[in-house]
């Protein structure tokens, strides 16, 4: 599969693999079952797999869903998705054990100090994939590259200024497709950005009632025409339901009151913007002189 994959591009582009760390094929899946299962055992065979795949040299990247795969029918996706226990420390063994292959972990992971974590734990690794924390608290991660990747090539000043630039994207869209069928999909993207503030759900309500209004109309047999652009009408409900200040309020205030909250909840704390980036610059600065000892004379 990886090497038709490879031809039909004519190896124009990288074919990477996203995997869990097994199933339970040999012996079907119960937590109690599951927690005597010998962890070398269980290593050797994600061992056997990752070599399979990646013996023809085609695949060197691979992201490692944390979880085995359960695949008796009764499990839905979402089930397999919680229930099989996270093994990071798979993981982890892979990307020391393989140099020549590079691993992105996944599963679990819901905040930019969890990842963090994992670069911490395992230094090698070279990604973490993120999906549902992502995807319900997206502003939560709007210091990522920033702070993991120290890259400021692209870093939004606020909330009100994401939402205006994709009103130009969305006004696009909309004018190039059918509103009543694409209107749901584009409205879905900005319904959690303001996730955890007050009145959150004020907005996402109105942003349902905006999603749904080009069949409303449809349906009335009325025409668009005379409705605003989509842009204002997204923008008028934040406006209309969240406050100024959380607004405008920058990705780095943001980040750090994340962070009270994590120490608040966990009693533990995480590091704070200007540690992370000191961290970050103390860490370069003991690179770059090791670097400048191996470097020949
Ligand atoms: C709605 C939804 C759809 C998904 N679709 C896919 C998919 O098509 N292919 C895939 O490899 N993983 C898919 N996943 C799994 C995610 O990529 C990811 O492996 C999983 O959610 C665990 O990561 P998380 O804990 O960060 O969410 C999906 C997850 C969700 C929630």
């Amino acid at each position: 599969l990886t090497k038709a994959l490879h031809d039909g591009c004519d190896g124009k582009l990288p074919v990477t693999v996203k995997c869990r760390i097994g199933t339970d094929l040999d012996q079907p899946f119960t937590k109690k079952g599951y927690a005597e299962i010998d962890p070398d055992q269980e290593y050797s065979k994600l061992c056997r797999f990752i070599e399979t795949v990646a013996s023809n040299g085609v695949v060197t990247d691979f992201s490692v869903h944390a979880r085995i795969a359960v695949l008796q029918k009764s499990f839905s996706p979402a089930d397999n998705r919680k229930i099989p226990p996270l093994k990071y420390e798979l993981v982890h063994r892979l990307v020391n054990d393989y140099p020549e292959l590079t691993f992105s972990l996944n599963g679990g992971i819901d905040s930019l100090s969890m990842a963090q974590q994992q670069f911490d734990d395992c230094p090698n690794l070279k990604g973490v994939m993120i999906g549902r924390g992502w995807a319900a608290d997206p502003w939560s991660f709007a210091m990522a590259d920033n702070l993991l990747y120290r890259d400021f090539s692209y870093s939004p000043k606020n909330r009100l200024e994401v939402l205006k630039q994709f009103g130009e994207h969305a006004d696009a869209e909309e004018m190039a497709g059918d509103p009543t069928k694409i209107r749901r999909f584009i409205v879905k993207a900005v319904n959690p950005l303001f996730a955890g503030e007050h009145n959150a759900k004020r907005y996402r309500i109105a942003l349902d009632e905006i999603a749904g209004r080009p069949k409303k109309l449809q349906a009335e047999g009325k025409s668009l025409e005379s409705e605003p652009p989509i842009s204002e009408l997204i923008l008028g409900a934040a406006l209309e339901h969240l406050s100024e200040e959380v607004l405008l309020r920058s990705p780095e205030e943001s980040y750090e009151r994340t962070i009270i909250e994590e120490e608040e909840r966990t009693g533990g704390r995480s590091l704070s913007v200007s540690e992370w980036q000191e961290r970050r610059k103390t860490e370069e600065k003991a690179s770059a002189y090791a670097q400048s000892l191996e470097a020949p004379h």
